[in-house]
């Protein structure tokens, strides 16, 4: 248990299943003894619900004076409507690296994978600068959209993944692109990562991988990746493909990392087609506030909570529905409150 004084951190429950996995992160922060005073605040669909606004003022004045939250996912309507408040989030916030670690905790289809993706957070197709050109009578003819990637950008994020690297043990990372197509867009990401590695030579290696050529590789032999470093698209994709490497969605954790802001989240969204219904695998968002404890420093914390959660998952057999077992979202979370005392 932390003596200090509670560090402020905004909460975000978001959308769909989110209230419900946040609600069991908040039951098993406090029986674990949470560093964190919450400030709760909305955003998404909730946010608009309650505010008008799907990415409220004062949900963003609690993450500035903060600096770190854990947020649920939020809905995003497809096609039009509102953009996406994650994105938005990480723009505003420069949340730059996005870090999705992928790593076995129960048996599956396959074993001991241990897999950390760093995702470039703020720029390739995501920023998304999109119009249509209209031919004859079709107003949608003709569909553009640009992609950006810059040099500085680019070198920020490889050096980022390079001192990750350092900070924790890891061996060799694989830039993943698409520079025989994309020649400059992803063809800058490669060189800059290029140029960063020099610094790190005999410390850290580095290799690179066309993306499709590494979806296939991630099947066939996923256990010759340490560290995957990706533009943002592909590393969008690829998280959610190593998420299935060791279970699914419900067991994937990811942080957004800013030079003085983190926002902590599961990788999965809103779930829909499940929400309501309390069966929602929590592990992810438990998972994304244990790397929020590393992240203030709270390893000790961190490790107990990792451990709460194996130790469940395995030794108790007490899984939720994705994971092929029959625990409520409630009684996997008052199971591994059960460790944690
Ligand atoms: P999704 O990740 O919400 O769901 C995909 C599938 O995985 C569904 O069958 C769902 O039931 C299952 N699933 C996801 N998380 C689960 C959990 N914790 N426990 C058990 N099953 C789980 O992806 P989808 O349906 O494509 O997107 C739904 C909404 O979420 C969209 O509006 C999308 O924009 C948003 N989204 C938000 C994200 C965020 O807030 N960071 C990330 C991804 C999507
Ligand atoms: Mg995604």
């Amino acid at each position: 248990m932390s003596s200090s004084k509670p560090l402020t951190a905004t909460l975000i429950p978001g959308d769909g299943i989110g209230p419900e996995i946040v609600e069991s992160t908040i039951q098993i922060f406090e029986t674990l003894g949470s560093p964190f005073a919450w400030e709760v605040q909305q955003a998404g669909v909730a946010g608009v619900e309650a505010l008008g606004d799907p990415l409220p003022k004062q949900t963003l004045d609690s993450i500035r004076q903060n600096h770190l939250a854990l947020k649920g996912p939020l809905t995003t309507p497809v096609g039009g409507g509102f953009r996406s408040s994650n994105v938005r989030l990480r723009e505003e916030f420069e949340l730059y690296a996005n870090v999705r670690p992928a790593k076995t905790m129960i048996p599956g289809r396959y074993e001991n994978i241990d897999i950390v993706l760093i995702r470039e957070n703020l720029g390739g197709f995501y920023v998304a600068h999109e119009y249509l050109i209209p031919v004859g009578d079709n107003p949608k003819a003709v569909a553009v959209s640009t992609g950006m990637n810059t040099y500085e950008g680019s070198k920020r994020i490889a050096r980022f993944a390079f001192e990750y690297a350092l900070k924790n043990g890891r061996k060799k990372i694989t830039v993943v692109h698409k520079a025989n197509i994309l020649k400059l867009l992803t063809g800058v990401f490669l060189d800059a990562a290029r140029d960063v590695s020099k610094e790190y030579e005999g410390r850290v290696e580095m290799d690179d991988m066309i993306v499709d050529a590494c979806a296939m590789q991630l099947v066939l032999n996923p256990w010759r990746f340490d560290m995957l470093l990706c533009t943002n698209l592909f590393g969008d994709i690829l998280s959610d493909q190593i998420a299935g490497l060791v279970g699914g969605l419900g067991m994937a954790p990811g942080g957004n990392i800013g030079t003085n802001t983190a926002i902590f989240e599961a990788v999965h969204g809103s779930a829909p087609d499940i929400a309501g219904k309390g069966i929602a695998n929590p592990v992810s968002i438990l998972l994304a506030s244990a790397m929020m404890l590393d992240h203030v420093g709270k390893q000790d914390l961190a490790t107990r909570l990792r451990t709460a959660i194996i130790d469940t998952l395995n030794v108790d057999q007490i899984r939720t529905g994705d994971l092929k077992g029959t625990a409520s979202t409630k009684q996997f979370t008052d199971a591994v409150c059960k460790r944690l005392v």
